[in-house]
């Protein structure tokens, strides 16, 4: 009975608003390839990631005050007196930090598997949009809770714009709304990044996946299943996005939120890379902080502002570091998508890549010595070398022949995965038949025995 009424209510809504088939065209019957591997897994988490930003941050501005006289100290009420203030507020600080490590790895799969490449152009594009959003979004963010690194950042990089030749000045006048940071700049920050930036991802986001469905996703072997379709036009190498893959995903959140909770509850500050020290005091806009570093994520683009000694020529580099992976699917012309069939020249130049961006990231964090600057030199030009290599060369890289089908599951896992993941699980099973790891986990055995003997023949 109860199904029957179910059953007729959602065919009363259908036949008003289609959204039956818009899940069977999106998650039912959506037919993803199925060699999606864990580097597949960031995209929902950087889906969950924009959800917690935005449920956290709405409750955040319950409290909040956008002031310049009453910010900083209204976060301290939440953190000390609002009901779970405090858990609200370290779900949205680490919520920052874990949106870029998803998305840092979400971009780097992608770069993986040439998954940029067409006919996922414009997914690559609104991605990239994303990312500039998403870094205005944690800039203007990281000014709301009004300490000293938070006034500080935002002098340093609005004061950047003062480079532009002829209307530097004036634009960074213009951004500030004064002639310093100050109530007014807090003000338009506020607005920016509770509001404007949120829908603009939120429509971004929306672009990026109806793009993605379009074309349907690329994977591992950078295969196109589409081509490979059966008699009711299905792809042979395809299974249903939903259950199989919202299962899968529901794991990977789960594992994450574990990781995510032991931050948030244990190390919410992270070393001063999550939360940094000197925001634990307010806002001085007349004591300057010994060592301005911005948080980690922005750490590679500053340390390549640096690099540069000119103030202009320092400014126009990071933005070519960021707005160089615009063009990726116009610079990388080898034909051929996955990592797997790719030439050894391509692997090491992606490996030098990887190793210049991390090592900039760190630079980022130190301050400025010779060694740094001449390592952070380094790795600049090798950032750049990867995209003028790829431009030179990858028009005729020579490649490994591709298969006409995804060939999972039928090659054997450690020829699939390659052999370190083998020998990454030879070990953990090593470890876990030891008596090392059964030592380790009968850790708490002597702590019960210790209880018994305080307590002495009570216990029985
Ligand atoms: C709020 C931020 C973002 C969200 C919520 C998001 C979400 C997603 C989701 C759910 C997928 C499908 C699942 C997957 O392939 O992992 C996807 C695919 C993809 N995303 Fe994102 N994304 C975001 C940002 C970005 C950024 C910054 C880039 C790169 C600049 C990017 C590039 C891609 C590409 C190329 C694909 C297709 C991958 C493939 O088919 O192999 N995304 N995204």
């Amino acid at each position: 009975m109860m199904g029957k009424m179910s059953a007729s209510l959602l065919q009363w809504v259908d036949e008003r608003l289609p959204i039956v088939s818009f899940w069977n065209d999106h998650m039912a019957r959506y037919y993803a390839p199925k060699n999606f591997n864990f580097l597949y897994f960031f995209g929902s988490l950087a889906l969950l990631m924009l959800v917690n930003q935005i449920v956290t941050g709405i409750f955040l501005t319950m409290h909040y005050k956008p002031d310049a006289a009453m910010a900083f100290d209204s976060v301290e009420y939440i953190m000390r007196d609002v009901s779970w203030g405090w858990l609200i507020r370290y779900m949205h600080s680490t919520g920052a930090s874990a949106f870029f490590i998803v998305i840092y790895l979400h971009m780097f799969r992608a770069l993986f598997y040439g998954s940029f490449k067409s006919p996922r152009e414009l997914v690559w594009l609104f991605g990239m949009v994303i990312f500039v959003m998403l870094m205005a979004e944690a800039f203007m963010g990281y000014l709301l809770p009004w300490g000293q690194m938070s006034y500080w950042g935002a002098q340093v990089i609005i004061s950047l714009f003062g480079a532009v030749p002829v209307v530097g000045e004036d634009l960074a006048l213009w951004l500030r709304g004064d002639f310093v940071v100050s109530d007014a700049t807090l003000n338009r920050f506020f607005a920016f990044h509770v509001i404007a930036i949120p829908l603009a991802l939120l429509g971004l986001v929306v672009l990026h996946l109806a793009a993605l469905h379009t074309t349907g996703s690329n994977n591992p072997d950078g295969v196109e299943i589409k081509k490979n379709l059966d008699d009711n036009g299905i792809p042979k190498d395809g299974i249903p996005l939903h259950p199989y893959y919202t299962v899968k995903d529901l794991f990977a959140v789960s594992v994450f939120l574990l990781i995510f909770a032991a931050v948030v509850f244990y190390m919410p500050e992270f070393g001063g890379y999550f939360l940094e020290s000197p925001n634990f005091d307010p806002a001085n806009p007349i004591k300057t902080p010994e060592h301005i570093a911005p948080v980690w994520y922005f750490t590679p683009f500053y340390s390549i502002l640096r690099a540069v000694p000119d103030k202009l020529g320092g400014v126009i580099a990071m933005a070519a570091a960021v707005g160089i992976l615009f063009a990726m699917p116009w610079i990388d012309r080898c034909p051929v998508k996955s990592i797997r069939y790719r030439s050894r020249i391509f692997k090491l130049l992606l490996l030098l890549f990887v190793i210049s961006f991390l090592g900039l990231g760190v630079l980022g964090t130190l301050s400025v010595s010779p060694v740094n600057a001449l390592l952070a030199r380094i790795f600049t030009a090798v950032y750049f070398g990867f995209f003028v290599f790829l431009m030179l060369f990858s028009g005729r890289e020579k490649t490994l022949a591709l298969p006409d089908r995804l060939r999972e599951p039928i090659i054997p896992l450690a020829q699939r995965e390659g052999l370190h993941w083998h020998w990454v699980r030879t070990g953990l099973a090593w470890l876990a038949a030891t008596q090392f790891w059964r030592k380790l986990s009968s850790y708490y055995e002597p702590v019960d025995k210790s209880i018994k003997k305080t307590c002495g023949k009570y216990c029985d």
